[in-house]
């Protein structure tokens, strides 16, 4: 429903109610976008809304690590509370996967209730009413939600892709440049919707444009498909470690990551947040974001964490990581094919889950193509593809169908 009509329902049904509500009260509504949508493609054969890895029938795919754990774990870490801010340990083992991405500062992650929390967290701790929010266009759709309608923020977009498919780095020089004061930068590699990373060399570019802002800045890195991409020459890391040594008077990277894509754990709920800051500061951050938790959802769910750390102890990680990301590396290669062979118009992508399609219509295209059991997202002027819920021998069809609705 839309916000004002929600109120409306509230001011009629229920005055007291509506009368009590607080300024953030007043703004909150469901948005729509990929969740509304996913539910009315629940029926469809080919549904392709999710950001989630099915196997061929739809099932889950765990890692072996996590499926094991299920039966092994203590009652004391299914049962009793975790702590505050997460359990030392699986912080810790969290801390040094990131440092073999980077020797700059960390301060210790703290275990969030999924990314989606530590994205609010930061959203909370940065971001006044009026606050400027540069976000990724086309973005995920949340960001919205978190900074805008919860902190009410404002939104700056910028393009991420130039029309010659090339990270578009004026556009970020630009949407710098126009900072009022304080400032969060967004950014989201690999992307969703896109699923895009920057090359190397346009990485490296990014960070010039960056350390030339004007004014102070929070760089979020949104690196929740970490380590999913498809081609060589990317930046596989992203942006956060590149910024590392970043003049503490003038930026401050955060990076919000976790096992929900990376260890395929999208039920588990664990996101960690961590600062690009150590010492005192790093210390002060952790602190101020663990109190927003007490304040908001307490601690994290123990047994998830449980089985995140059982698969960070797995001496095998990266080898079961290798094969769940083999299965999407292959469907993407069909999918690229499938798309070229169909002549269909897709913004430059390399890695994640998604392919996004130029068309016009999109609303109505994805209307009809539900009506052929075809499950897409729309977004304006374009629709998203989630190969990561379709099996490999479907994908030509599903590209088939999505051709012939859109040629029509
Ligand atoms: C770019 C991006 N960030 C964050 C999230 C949220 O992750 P979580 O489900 O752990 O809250 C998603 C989920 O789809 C996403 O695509």
């Amino acid at each position: 429903m839309e916000v004002a009509d929600l109120n409306t329902v509230l001011r009629r049904g229920h005055p007291a109610a509506e009368r009590c509500l607080s300024a953030l009260g007043r703004r909150l509504y469901f948005p729509g976008g990929v969740t509304a949508q996913a539910a009315e493609a629940a029926g469809c054969p080919l549904n392709a809304t999710i950001g989630q890895f099915v196997d061929d029938d739809g099932g889950a795919v765990p890692l072996p690590s996590m499926a094991r754990a299920i039966d092994a774990l203590d009652g004391r870490e299914v049962f009793l509370y975790a702590p505050q801010g997460g359990r030392k340990d699986l912080r810790q083992a969290w801390q040094a996967r990131l440092r073999e991405q980077t020797d700059g500062p960390l301060s210790l992650p703290m275990v969030t209730s999924g990314l989606t929390h530590g994205l609010s967290i930061v959203a909370d701790m940065f971001t006044d009413v009026g606050t400027q929010v540069l976000l990724p266009d086309p973005g995920w759709g949340n960001y919205n939600h978190i900074f805008g309608t919860r902190c009410g923020a404002e939104m700056v977009p910028y393009s991420v892709l130039t029309e010659r498919g090339e990270l578009n780095l004026s556009a970020i020089a630009a949407a710098l440049d126009a900072t009022r004061g304080p400032a969060v930068l967004l950014l989201n590699f690999p992307s969703n919707p896109l699923g895009y990373t920057p090359t190397l060399e346009e990485a490296a570019a990014l960070v010039e444009v960056i350390r030339a802002a004007p004014n102070p800045l929070v760089v979020l890195c949104d690196d929740a498909y970490h380590g999913m991409v498809w081609e060589d020459g990317l930046a596989v890391d992203g942006i956060f470690p590149l910024l590392a040594g970043a003049d503490p008077a003038r930026i401050l990277p955060i990076k919000i990551d976790g096992a929900t894509k990376e260890l395929f754990f999208f039920g588990g709920r664990v996101g960690f947040i961590t600062f690009g800051a150590d010492g005192a500061p790093g210390a002060a951050l952790e602190e101020k974001a663990r109190a927003l938790a007490r304040a908001t959802i307490s601690s994290v769910s123990a047994p998830s964490q449980a089985m995140v750390m059982k698969a960070l102890s797995a001496p095998d990680l990266a080898a079961q990581q290798a094969v769940l990301r083999d299965v999407l590396r292959r469907r993407y290669r069909v999918l690229c094919a499938a798309l070229e062979r169909h002549n269909l118009s897709v913004y430059r992508f390399n890695s994640a889950f998604f392919a996004l399609l130029r068309v016009e219509n999109s609303h109505a295209i994805r209307r009809g193509l539900l009506q052929d059991g075809v499950g897409l997202v729309a977004f304006p002027g374009a629709l998203r593809l989630s190969y990561s819920t379709i099996p490999e021998g479907e994908i030509d069809r599903l590209v088939a169908i999505t051709a012939s609705h859109i040629s029509r």
